[in-house]
């Protein structure tokens, strides 16, 4: 949807939430009783921890601000301006006269809005780097994303989305990182921290469960709170207790009956008092928020884009559905996140062009996806390429020659330049032939050609049409096959020749049973960003050994996962899904969660931990590392655990812990690894607590969650 479209949409929108009410009403000076008193603040650890000043004085200042506002101001402080950007962003108001600069908005998770009219380095979307593992990497993306944002009259980034990739086909499964809350949980910390040291606030979205785009306006997501607790939330208090995020966006759906932006349960009880989060909840865009006084004793802050109901917050005070010290409660968050990021103490600068896709930046996101793009299968030494040996190379497949990176949704960025696969190809090796042959069927006329050259690459899998954000994307993707006419293509392109390297992009799984057995090698690429082609054709001629690794299990049939229904209204979210779905079913996977393949090998031996758990400690581990093969690479070590005999059902394995190292031929390194002892409890319904149980647990440590090479027995008292 360009531009106009999107605005048009908006205003139909906003006509269908106006809900007629007087404007009179909301006009005119308030008179809501006895004057009003705030109560007083004394910060805490969690407002500390929150705070990027000093949050002493910062609190005071906030303080002496809400003794200053009249109602009628705090109240304007919490609604977003308007549906569509206000110079370049979405804005929530400041008050210039008391030095409250207001709030910018932009997303979101691969690089600057393509809402605004600006070119903006666009990063391979997060699922690619999710499969990169390296936490390190991912906060020079976060810090890269918010100095383009600084760069473009901003201050909120709308990011990091850290939904659970529950199913390969939900819409906006590129966005997101992992189908593991752990390895969600390290990957999300690390992008807040990289956005948040740049003094950007980031914003955790959407809380929570929120993994389904068609139906995403209305679904009642129902689940357990067990479910919840271990599966939906972790990675959420993760990045609140150890990144500090600077907000929350609340989901548009239902969680256990209740609209996220009415579900107290989530957004007061867990978010805020449990993990002590000190920011702002904001909406979801149009149509997130369903109620206004309800809304914020509820626990949202902010109503975005527009006041379509905090308009009538003043009418709900009226009534008594709302008191000034809630609004007193949701303004303190507000003021304090615009205080503690400084946003008051520095210039908003509308427009630098020289610091968005600057060559450090753009460097970065061709590393990215170098370090991402996964390797899933390569027979008989298929990959690398050899440039000297080979003279000409064929090139088919209907993402070759296109734009890869990623949906139409509000992450969609405008880069100056796309390096295509077929353009990437082209630039690494311009001494050979690349024959590019577009289109299906492969003509008849062509065939000749396909057999005589040295390989031929299937650039294929999933473009914008195929899956997205709902509303302005394309949604859901209606199954995880692949057309069946590129199918035909590979099927074609196997018969004829026995070099065949497939290479898929997509935000997750495409089923390859089709052909997997025909093809030599499969490559899976994601959306790689506006640098991709270029990484992707130095992993092909082996300039780089691959080291990208599958942050999902990659099913055979989409009858081996559970159910993924985006017509109905209504859903249950079950404990089991991915890996551990597939282990718990002992139905084989096509490729491993955490499968990934280089183009040299690495043994695991040597597992020291202490047996002895004990609560509140962390568990340290180390393993050796050797590069067995004859290439320097990057190995990813993986930490699983197993609680045997637990008296509640758990997962075959769980991911505990990974770390890299990167070795030469024969090199061997020895690795420590590091959990807490906490992650091993599960939450106990009944208690409504967590808990450590007195059993064994089987630690498996190795590089995919089915490749386990050592393990150990370890006992909690
Ligand atoms: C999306 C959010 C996004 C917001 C603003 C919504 O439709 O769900 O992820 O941040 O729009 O663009």
């Amino acid at each position: 949807m360009d531009r106009r479209a999107w605005i048009a949409w908006c205003l139909l929108i906003l006509s269908a939430c106006d809900d007629g009410a007087d404007p009179g009403l909301d006009a005119g000076p308030f008179d809501a009783g006895a004057p009003h008193v705030v109560l007083p603040f004394e910060p805490t650890d969690d407002t500390a921890a929150y705070c990027q000043g000093d949050d002493a004085a910062i609190e005071a200042r906030v303080q002496a601000l809400l003794e200053a506002l009249t109602l009628e101001e705090k109240v304007s402080l919490m609604a977003g301006a308007s549906t569509g950007l206000v110079e370049g962003a979405w804005l929530v108001p400041g008050i210039e006269e008391h030095g409250i600069p207001g709030l910018h908005m932009l997303d979101g998770p691969r690089g600057v809005s393509g809402f605004t009219s600006l070119h903006a380095t666009t990063f391979p979307v997060a699922m690619l780097r999710g499969a990169t593992w390296d936490p390190e990497l991912e906060r020079e993306v976060g810090a890269a994303m918010a100095r383009e944002l600084k760069a473009s009259g901003a201050d909120v980034l709308l990011a990091p989305t850290i939904n659970i990739l529950r199913h390969p086909r939900w819409g906006r499964a590129q966005e997101t990182y992992s189908e593991d809350p752990m390895h969600m949980g390290e990957m999300g910390v690390a992008f807040v921290l990289g956005v948040q040291s740049e003094g950007v606030l980031a914003s955790a979205k959407h809380f929570a469960a929120n993994s389904i785009e068609d139906t995403r306006h209305d679904v009642d997501v129902t689940l357990d709170e067990r479910t919840l607790r271990e599966i939906y939330l972790p990675h959420f208090e993760r990045v609140v207790r150890d990144a500090h995020v600077g907000s929350v966006m609340s989901a548009y759906n239902r969680v256990n009956g209740l609209y996220c932006d009415l579900n107290r349960h989530l957004l007061t009880d867990i978010l805020k008092e449990e993990w002590g989060f000190a920011g702002f909840v904001e909406s979801d865009w149009l149509l997130g928020t369903h109620g206004d006084g309800e809304s914020v004793t509820a626990g949202l802050d902010i109503e975005m884009p527009d006041d379509f109901n905090f308009r009538n917050l003043r009418r709900a005070i009226l009534n008594r559905e709302l008191t000034e010290d809630d609004i007193d409660a949701s303004a303190r968050r507000i003021l304090r996140a615009q205080l503690c990021f400084g946003l008051d103490a520095r210039e908003r600068v509308l427009d630098d062009p020289t610091m968005r896709e600057t060559p450090e930046h753009l460097a970065l996101a061709r590393r990215v996806a170098r370090r991402g793009i996964v390797l899933l299968k390569n027979e008989g030494g298929a990959l690398p390429l050899d440039r000297a040996a080979a003279t000409r190379l064929v090139v088919l497949g209907r993402n070759a020659d296109v734009e890869s990176i990623g949906d139409l949704g509000s992450s969609q960025v405008n880069p100056t330049r796309v390096i295509t696969a077929l353009d990437g190809l082209r630039e690494a090796a311009p001494g050979l032939e690349i024959l590019y042959i577009a289109g299906t069927p492969l003509p008849v006329s062509e065939e000749s050609v396909v057999s005589s050259a040295d390989a031929v690459i299937v650039v294929t899998g999933l473009q914008a049409s195929d899956e997205g954000e709902s509303d302005i994307g394309a949604g859901d993707r209606e199954s995880l096959a692949l057309a069946p006419d590129e199918v035909a293509l590979i099927q074609r392109a196997a018969a004829l020749n026995d070099r065949v390297i497939v290479v898929l992009e997509g935000g997750a799984a495409i089923l390859v049973e089709d052909f997997e057995a025909d093809v030599e090698a499969i490559v899976m690429a994601f959306y790689p960003g506006s640098e991709g082609g270029a990484a992707l054709a130095e992993i092909l001629f082996g300039d780089e050994s691959p080291t990208g690794r599958l942050p999902f299990v990659w099913p055979r049939a989409e009858a081996d996962l559970p159910p993924f229904d985006n017509t109905s209204g209504a859903v249950t979210y079950g404990y089991f899904h991915g890996y551990r779905h597939l282990m718990r079913e002992g139905t084989a996977s096509r490729y491993a969660f955490g499968h990934g393949l280089g183009y040299t090998t690495f043994a695991i031996s040597n597992l020291v931990v202490d047996p002895a758990v004990t609560a509140g400690q962390p568990v340290e581990l180390t393993v050796d590392v050797t590069n067995t093969g004859t290439r320097r690479g990057r190995a990813t070590v993986q930490a699983y655990v197993a609680a045997v005999g637990s008296r509640v059902e758990r997962a075959a394995e769980d991911l505990r812990a990974f770390a890299q190292v990167e070795l030469d031929p024969d090199e061997m390194q020895t690795v420590t690894l590091r959990f807490d002892a906490d992650d091993l409890r599960f939450w106990d319904e009944t208690a409504a607590a967590w808990e450590l149980e007195a059993t064994e647990y089987e630690l498996r440590v190795g590089q995919s969650a089915e490749a386990i090479e050592v393990s150990a027995t370890l006992t909690a008292p």
